[in-house]
């Protein structure tokens, strides 16, 4: 899709990642709604000459408003791209941190799929993009939460564009490995890098460049490190094999 004249909302447009794809969005031509729970969200919507919205996008109702703001404005929305995220450290982790990562990596990609299909599906066209991680190609052998609802946030996404993509719905699936925003530096100091994939991190200026490429060439998987799909493939290939290699990751 060409984003020239699109109207995009893009949650967690006040992180890392979201602030880098706001800008590329904007230089694409898109009108831009910048949707945060914190961060400068009036700064970067004045600067991409968009509207901010401040929401919390893992409730319905934050989500919502973030759609009727932007639909008040431009009357439609072309591109939701669903990227807000939180990280954690803490191996099985606890159930509260469960539910935190299940409602922002999981039900906030439902919330903005079921409220905006319906108008998408009358006018047969609409682009639902989110972020999910290399961790749901492989794993996350930092925090178990956040590896499984990546894996969920991706299973969504592929069960969204085989139920709609004959119907002009577009669906794509962001999976990066390291990018060089907060959430990375938030990872614990005696982690192994390989496991961080620090060592291997991008700016997010060029995670952004990839997933413009990507959503032009309207691809469902796109990804920021190239080497995602041989450990893709191989975990596919060999699971017993990946799955002995992935200990070595183990905290
Ligand atoms: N940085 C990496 O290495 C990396 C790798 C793989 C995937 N990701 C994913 O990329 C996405 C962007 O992360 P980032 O690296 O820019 O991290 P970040 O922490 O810099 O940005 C995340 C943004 O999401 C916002 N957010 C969190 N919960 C929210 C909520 N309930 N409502 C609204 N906004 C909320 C935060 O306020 C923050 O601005 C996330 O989904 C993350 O899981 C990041």
């Amino acid at each position: 899709m060409d984003l020239s004249g699109k109207v995009a909302i893009v949650t967690g447009g006040a992180g890392g990642l979201g602030v880098a794809v706001c800008r590329r969005f904007a230089e694409a031509g898109a009108h831009v709604t910048v949707v945060d729970i914190a961060g400068d969200v009036a700064g970067i919507a004045r600067e991409v000459g968009g509207i901010g919205v401040v929401a919390d996008i893992s409730t319905a109702a934050g989500v919502h408003a973030a759609i009727a703001e932007t639909e008040a404005r431009h009357g439609r929305v072309d591109v939701y791209f669903s990227n807000a995220g939180i990280g954690d450290n803490n191996g099985l982790s606890s159930p509260d941190v469960w539910d935190d990562l299940w409602r922002v990596h999981v039900m906030a990609h439902l919330h903005a799929s079921q409220a905006l299909l319906p108008s998408m599906l009358e006018r047969g066209e609409g682009y639902l993009v989110s972020t999910a991680s290399g961790a749901a190609l492989t794993a996350d052998p930092i925090s178990a939460p956040y590896s499984v609802t990546k894996h969920a946030a991706l299973a969504l996404a592929e069960w969204l564009a085989m139920t709609y993509g004959n119907r002009g719905i577009r669906v794509s699936c962001f999976c990066p490995f390291a990018i060089r925003t907060p959430m990375l530096t938030q990872a614990p100091d005696d982690a192994d890098p390989a496991a961080t994939g620090v060592d291997g991190a991008i700016e997010p200026e060029v995670a952004a460049e990839i997933l413009l490429a990507g959503i032009e060439a309207e691809e469902f998987l796109i990804l920021s490190h190239p080497e995602a799909l041989t450990y893709f493939r191989g975990r596919a290939h060999d699971h017993a094999k990946w799955l002995r290699a992935m200990r070595r990751l183990a905290r």
